[in-house]
């Protein structure tokens, strides 16, 4: 059998030059690739006690929603700004060219249930933390962030301490 990181298509210098991109579509346009990558992410999870699961807009919602159904758990969105009809709350982070702002619907998650957070990848942690901090404010409470893969030259980790991190694979 294959290992994950066979299926990860690494593409040098993208977006910008001195840039290693690891490709997650590469995974998932295999059946076993995909198989792979959703059994490994459940795996991280088998001892957790969650209510609620939350994916980031948008790989995380293609990797969180077959946990969600398979553990038959409640999927809420962590959407890019403008894009959730109902009120929501909204965090803005940076990026390293300006920033970005995600927004939840405030009936997503309801004070006190326990949220499982669901990304295909840490780089700098900005986008996982803008989540963190919205799950929060609706008065969720993070019980574990689980990613496909992680860029640990980024550091990403270092923004989650107190947090149950778990990734799959981790490229330096
Ligand atoms: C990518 C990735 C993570 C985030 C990681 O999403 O899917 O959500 O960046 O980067 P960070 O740790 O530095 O915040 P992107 O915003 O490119 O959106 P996409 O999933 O819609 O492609
Ligand atoms: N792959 C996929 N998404 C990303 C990456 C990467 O290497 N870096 C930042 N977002």
């Amino acid at each position: 059998m294959k290992k994950i990181e066979e299926y990860v298509r690494s593409i040098p210098d993208f977006p910008e030059p001195g840039v290693i991109f690891r490709d997650v579509t590469s995974i998932i346009q295999d059946a076993d690739g995909l198989q792979l990558a959703i059994d490994s992410m459940q795996n991280c999870l088998k001892d957790v006690d969650f209510d609620v699961m939350a994916g980031l807009e948008s790989r995380g919602f293609i990797f969180g929603m077959p946990l969600a159904y398979n553990l038959h758990k409640p999927f809420v969105l962590v959407r890019k700004a403008g894009k959730l009809p109902c009120e929501t709350v909204s965090a803005t982070y940076d990026l390293e060219y300006g920033s970005a702002t995600i927004e939840m619907h405030r009936d997503s998650i309801k004070p006190g249930q326990k949220v499982v957070i669901v990304d295909d990848l840490i780089a700098t942690g900005g986008s996982v933390e803008a989540a963190i901090k919205l799950v929060e404010e609706l008065g969720g409470v993070v019980v574990k962030v689980v990613f496909l893969m992680e860029l640990a030259g980024l550091k990403g980790r270092d923004r989650l301490k107190g947090y149950d991190v778990a990734s799959v694979i981790c490229y330096d």
